[in-house]
């Protein structure tokens, strides 16, 4: 019996070893954890239960049957964060430097569908070379047995990829799929061709980091959400992020203890600056009205003239949308739509009550904006807004222009409340653009065309630049001062969060793409 206890102390041994302390030591050498201490630092002390810890590849092409490492380089199970369940998958790079055989991929599968069953996130942390060249199809098919795992498991359970090194070709498909992907700086790249082919199909001379590093995706690409220093900075935000969502689209998320007290926020009284046309930074309306140090901003660097993130109210999570006028004035236009689209999207899965907060001046005019479809991007977001059922709450921090008006949650789209700050300008547009289109004779014929044009500006603003015009007709339910946001907006999420509110019955919408 002895030798049998051995035997499986020796086969675990080795596993664990992945592939063999050398190749480790070139992990860390490159400044990386191994799937192995990933899992460790993600889930709580002890908690990891491994499942497969003993799989082995099945090909014998090319000499691999002389190159067999348990575990077959990928570490999967589940465990808990913060005494919440989740799956879990790291690929191990010292194995086949994490190519995925089918085997590999089987693993996958299998976690995926535990957490399907059951009901818990799937946290994936990638590391891998791509494909087992060796196996071929197998390999392919062994993908598309995730990727259509990964489509199955969208809006059932939250699904997070971290990329922690290499993932290119149809690797990239699997977290593109899931719902946030995190990227390590300087360690990590994700092209579907990398610079070889780049090279030899276009003629462009790129670098690694310049295709597919974590900055050109959290900047250009908009391909990751989060950006992190180093494995333990992205585990780290991982945790965070998830603590603002349930475990599947059936649970709630859960609170943090808040005793509610005296919530008025003198400080936000002083935000939105007097003159309509100078930009203030939308975080700190952000930040006056949530709890203290909750924001955790989604997509940080990219399309910053709308800011979204998860954050607490009150200790409930509710997720944010709002537009920044501090970049281009907060227009939307097609990045920013589709940023808040998703964003809303995921949200709506996942039963996290919306704050959308608007300071719109309408979307971006140009050649530029139509010809990438302005048009259908734009409507991704009225699309998504409409369609949430979960709580929605608007404030209107300054204007409100246009279709953006509509789009930025309105009353007529569905939202429950809509607040507006005394000096909210609700229009179809600023004052000056309104008065040369409808007076333009009026103006043109006088002998004092400038100072028509201010007359008529100024009678203008008086009718429309201001909430009363939309609060007299109920799109705005309530005119309040910003100092009483937080205050309104905890009361009024408290009432919403019995709301039920279901879609007609059909098979799936066909949202704008
Ligand atoms: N299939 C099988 N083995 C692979 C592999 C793959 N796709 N990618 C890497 N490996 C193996 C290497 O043979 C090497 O094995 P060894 O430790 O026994 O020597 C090990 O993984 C590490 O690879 P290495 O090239 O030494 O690491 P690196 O950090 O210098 O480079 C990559 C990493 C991913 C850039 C490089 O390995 C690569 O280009 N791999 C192929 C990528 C690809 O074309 N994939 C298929 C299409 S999706």
């Amino acid at each position: 019996m002895k030798d049998k206890v051995q035997i499986l102390k020796d086969k675990l041994k080795e596993s664990r070893l992945g592939g063999g302390q050398e190749r480790i030591d070139k992990q860390h050498a490159k400044g990386k954890l191994t799937a192995r201490e990933r899992i460790h630092f993600l889930l709580d002390e002890g908690s990891f239960e491994e499942v497969g810890a003993l799989v082995t590849h099945r090909t014998k092409d090319f000499g691999m049957d002389k190159h067999i490492f348990y575990g077959d380089g990928v570490v999967t199970g589940y465990g808990t964060i913060e005494g919440r369940q989740v799956c879990v998958f790291a690929q191990d790079f010292t194995v086949f430097g994490g190519a995925l055989s089918e085997t590999h991929a089987e693993k996958i599968c299998k976690i995926m569908d535990m957490a399907m069953k059951i009901g818990v996130p799937v946290i994936g942390l990638n590391d891998s070379g791509g494909a087992r060249i060796q196996e071929g199809v197998r390999s392919l098919g062994g993908y598309a047995d995730i990727f259509h795992r990964n489509v199955m498991a969208s809006g059932v359970v939250p699904q997070i990829s971290a990329i922690m090194g290499p993932c290119a070709g149809g690797a990239v498909y699997s977290p593109a799929m899931t719902d946030f992907t995190l990227m390590v700086e300087n360690s990590s790249y994700m092209f579907v061709t990398g610079p070889n082919v780049v090279k030899t199909v276009t003629n462009e001379e790129v670098t690694s980091e310049e295709l597919g590093g974590a900055s050109t995706h959290a900047t250009k690409s908009g391909v990751t959400h989060v950006t992190a220093a180093n494995d333990i900075a992205c585990i780290a935000q991982i945790k965070q992020m998830i603590s603002y969502m349930p475990q599947n689209c059936e649970d709630i998320p859960t609170d943090v203890f808040y005793e509610i007290g005296e919530e008025t926020r003198e400080k936000l009284n002083g935000i939105v600056p007097e003159n309509a046309s100078q930009p203030y930074d939308m975080r700190d309306v952000v930040n006056g009205i949530i709890d203290s140090d909750t924001f955790f901003e989604i997509h940080k660097d990219y399309a910053d003239n709308i800011v979204v993130g998860f954050a607490r109210l009150a200790g409930k999570s509710i997720g944010i949308v709002a537009n920044q006028p501090m970049s281009l004035a907060g227009v939307l236009d097609v990045d920013s739509s589709k940023k808040a689209a998703r964003f809303t999207r995921f949200c709506d899965c996942f039963n996290i009550p919306l704050l959308v907060l608007v300071d719109v001046p309408g979307f971006l005019p140009g050649t530029d904006q139509e010809w990438n479809g302005i048009i259908t991007n734009g409507a991704k977001l009225l699309y998504a807004l409409s369609e949430a059922t979960v709580p929605k709450v608007t404030v209107i921090t300054r204007k409100a222009y246009g279709g953006a008006y509509d789009v930025m949650n309105s009353k007529h789209i569905g939202a429950d409340f809509n607040y507006a700050w005394p000096g909210a300008e609700i229009a179809v547009m600023g004052a000056k653009g309104a008065s040369e289109i409808i007076f333009r004779k009026e103006i043109s014929t006088s002998d004092d065309p400038v100072a028509k044009l201010a007359e008529k500006e100024a009678e203008y603003a008086e009718k429309f630049a201001n909430p009363y015009s939309a609060a007299e007709r109920g799109f705005i339910d309530e005119v309040i001062l910003p100092k009483n946001t937080r205050r309104k907006l905890i009361k009024a999420y408290a009432l919403l969060q019995n709301k039920v509110a279901t879609l007609p019955k059909k098979k799936h919408g066909n949202i704008p793409l």
